[in-house]
């Protein structure tokens, strides 16, 4: 199933049906499409879909035992803790990070020249790194901050599958992948070492000095029935899933959105307009949020057509039947947003760019027929976070510059672990 480029198994006949099952290499697999039979595995019996070996193969060895790739107790207990940095609230109250973020990237750009050519996916992955920092993180890596970057888009680019890890082949095989991402591996271990240390003495000296952030939050974590905290793995274990989970994503989103926006003069003119009569000169603030509609709407549809997480898969414990179909036990099922976000039965002219689609008062989607941030228990902690250091950074950009392709630029998606441009995505950007 999750081949070195998976957008390549897509048929034509993925984007009419709504069920389709099948062994495959791996096993048998049903792609389901239709949102009602989404809802019924995804939410009303999720917990017979649990998240599948394949995916914890893979995740495991980097994420450990955070909240991503946890289950069970330990996953309920983080998650529960989590959850307060990710209110409506906190989340408003990160906005002042991300538009520092933005401003320090625009900044960059504009002191190289009024025109300059930039490498807009590794710069999105700057920026959200950057603005994960002065948020969740509260500047814990601003130290090495050049240096994490580096090792992200490291990662990024070596984001395939290693086929030793799609078959199952047991831990001690080396991996041809991981021992070239060793460098990295170690330079993560020991940054992320340096930070929970660095957090842990501070909460026993000094409790009341500590930010209110993910690592006080996981140090405070107790478990609800035995009263236990997480241990420091765990925590640091969350540390790079945060690193991880909270990087690429936004990044992949923002870059899509610039590139989208550079093919519809349009959609582009009013974007600009929206923030130049919103925002003006000064930074973005939360206040502006609301009347960013068109903003937002943009990344809604960038979200539909080139969603990050294009695939999600889950194993069924037992044997179920979805729309008649039957689900054999240890089965894998999957949803597609990439597939789902363009299903022909769901979306009209769904290969077109048309953020009006998501604008207020626009007929309603049906709400399990775009899922961008996955559905049910394991839905994104993140979303509210992404959608806003979205909106949030793409303002920033479209108000003091423009960001076009250059001439010959090759497009082409690549599903690695996130939605990524094949081979870096160059583009023009030139003061407005
Ligand atoms: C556009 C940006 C993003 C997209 C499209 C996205 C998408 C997703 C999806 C689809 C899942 C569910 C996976 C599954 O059910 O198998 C997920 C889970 C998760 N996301 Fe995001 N994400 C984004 C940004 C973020 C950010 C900014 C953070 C953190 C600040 C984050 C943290 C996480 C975590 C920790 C989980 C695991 C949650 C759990 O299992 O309880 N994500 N994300």
């Amino acid at each position: 199933m999750l081949l070195s480029d998976p957008l390549g198994m897509w048929t034509s006949r993925h984007f009419d049906e709504w069920v389709l099952s099948g062994q495959s290499l791996l096993g048998h697999i049903t792609i389901v499409s239709d949102p009602a039979a989404i809802r019924s595995f995804m939410i009303d019996r999720a917990v017979n879909y649990v998240k599948d070996d394949l995916q914890l193969r893979v995740l495991k060895p980097t994420l450990g035992e955070g909240l991503f790739t946890a289950d069970g107790a330990a996953w309920k207990t983080q998650r529960r803790a989590l959850a307060a940095l990710f209110t409506p609230r906190s989340v408003g109250g990160f906005a002042p990070g991300m538009a520092a973020a933005a401003t320090a990237l625009v900044d960059r750009w504009v002191t190289r020249g009024p025109r300059r050519v930039v490498q807009v996916d590794r710069e999105m992955t700057r920026l959200t790194l950057d603005g994960l920092d002065r948020s969740i993180f509260s500047g814990a890596l601003t130290r090495d901050r050049a240096a994490v970057h580096e090792a992200q888009a490291y990662f990024a680019a070596m984001g395939a599958i290693d086929p030793l890890d799609l078959f199952g082949a047991p831990a001690w095989v080396p991996r041809i992948r991981r021992l070239r991402t060793r460098p990295v591996t170690r330079f993560f271990e020991a940054l992320v070492e340096r930070i929970v240390a660095d957090r842990h003495a501070l909460l026993a000296d000094k409790p009341g000095a500590a930010p209110r952030d993910l690592l006080t939050l996981l140090f405070e974590a107790r478990d609800a029935e035995t009263g236990e905290g997480l241990s420091r793995a765990i925590v640091r274990d969350n540390v790079l899933t945060f690193l991880g989970a909270g990087t690429e994503t936004t990044s992949s989103a923002l870059t899509w959105a610039l590139y989208l926006l550079s093919q519809d003069h349009m959609a582009r003119e009013r974007i600009e307009a929206e923030v130049d009569a919103v925002v003006g000169a000064r930074d973005v603030v939360a206040d502006d949020l609301p009347h960013l509609v068109w903003t937002r709407a943009v990344i809604d549809e960038t979200l539909r057509l080139y969603p990050t997480a294009p695939l999600i898969q889950r194993m069924a414990v037992s044997a179920d039947r979805l729309r008649n179909v039957a689900i054999p036990a240890r089965s894998t099922v999957v949803y597609a947003p990439w597939v789902l976000h363009r299903h022909r039965k769901l979306w009209e002219r769904p290969e077109v760019f048309d953020p009006t689609r998501f604008l207020p008062g626009a007929p309603a989607i049906d709400r399990f027929a775009y899922l961008p941030f996955g559905a049910g228990p394991r839905i994104c902690i993140g979303a509210s976070f992404a959608l806003q250091q979205a909106v949030v950074s793409l303002a920033t950009i479209v108000g003091r510059l423009r960001v076009d392709l250059l001439a010959g630029t090759a497009v082409m998606p690549e599903h690695r672990i996130t939605l990524r441009p094949k081979g870096g995505l160059p583009m023009l950007a030139t003061a407005r």
